[in-house]
C-alpha cells in the first residue's frame, strides 16, 4: 500500500463496517499529474485483472490501451468520449478502453458483462495499490469506438478507463474543482441489502 501522506488528496471512505485500505482509498479523481506510467505498472494491473474469476473461466474482457508518449493512439480514445469527460480525461497520461466479449450461450450474453466488471474491479484496486488513481466512464461513444478502433461483432465496448498519477485539484476549471473535493457519499446497506428475501431489511447498523 503507498504512502497516503504523498497523495495530493485523499478522500477515504465513510465507513460503517471496517473495510481493506485498498478498497476506502480508491476514488475517481478528475486531476492527474503530469508524470507517465510505468510500463511495469501498468502491466501490473493489467495482470490483476487478468487474474480475475469469470464464468466457466471464459475471460471475456479484452483492454485497448493507449499511453501518452503514443500521441495518435491516445488521440484516438479521447476522441470517442463525450465532451465532458475529453476536458479532464485527456491529460490522464493512460487510457484503457474496456471491451468484452459476449457470450455466445443464447440467455446468457451478460454474464460477461459481469465478468469484465470484475476485472476491472481487481484492475482498480491493484491501481491503488500502486500509487495510482483511475476515474471509470461510460460517457463515451461505443459504435465510434467500435469503429476507428477496429473491434469486430459480438465484442461490446463497456468503458474507458482514465489511469495515472494523482494530481492537485487546482489544475482543474472552478466547476470541475468543486466537485473534486466534494465529499464521498454511498446509499447506507439497509438500501441494498436484504434478508432471506427481496425487500426484507437486514440491520447492519
Ligand atoms: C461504469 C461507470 C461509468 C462512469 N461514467 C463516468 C463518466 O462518464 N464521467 C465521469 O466523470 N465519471 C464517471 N464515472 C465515475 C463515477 O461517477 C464515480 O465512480 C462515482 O461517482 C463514485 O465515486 P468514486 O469512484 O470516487 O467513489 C463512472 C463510473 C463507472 C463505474
Amino acid at each position: 500500500m503507498i504512502d497516503t501522506d504523498t497523495l495530493p488528496l485523499r478522500k477515504p471512505a465513510d465507513v460503517s463496517h471496517p473495510i481493506h485500505d485498498l478498497i476506502s482509498e480508491r476514488w475517481s479523481p478528475r486531476a492527474f499529474a503530469d508524470r507517465p506510467v510505468e510500463r511495469e505498472k501498468l502491466y501490473s494491473i493489467l495482470e490483476a485483472a487478468r487474474w480475475a474469476a469469470s464464468a466457466g473461466n471464459q475471460q471475456p474482457w479484452h483492454f485497448i490501451i493507449a499511453t501518452k508518449e503514443n500521441a495518435d493512439d491516445h488521440e484516438r480514445l479521447v476522441a470517442t468520449l463525450w465532451d465532458r469527460n475529453v476536458l479532464w480525461a485527456k491529460y490522464a497520461p493512460v487510457l484503457i478502453l474496456v471491451v468484452a466479449k459476449l457470450y455466445d450461450r443464447p440467455g446468457k450474453e451478460y454474464t460477461s458483462f459481469y465478468d469484465t466488471g470484475m476485472a476491472v474491479g481487481n484492475l482498480v484496486t491493484q491501481a491503488v495499490d500502486l500509487g495510482l488513481v483511475t476515474h471509470q466512464m461510460g460517457g463515451f461513444d461505443a459504435d465510434k469506438a467500435r469503429e476507428t478502433l477496429g473491434i469486430p461483432e459480438g465484442y461490446q465496448p463497456l468503458a474507458m478507463i482514465a489511469l495515472g498519477y494523482p494530481g492537485t485539484p487546482d489544475v482543474l476549471p472552478d466547476d470541475l474543482r468543486e466537485r473534486e473535493l466534494a465529499p464521498r457519499s454511498r446509499k447506507p446497506l439497509e438500501e441494498f441489502v436484504f434478508e432471506g428475501r427481496w425487500e426484507q431489511s437486514v440491520l447492519a447498523r
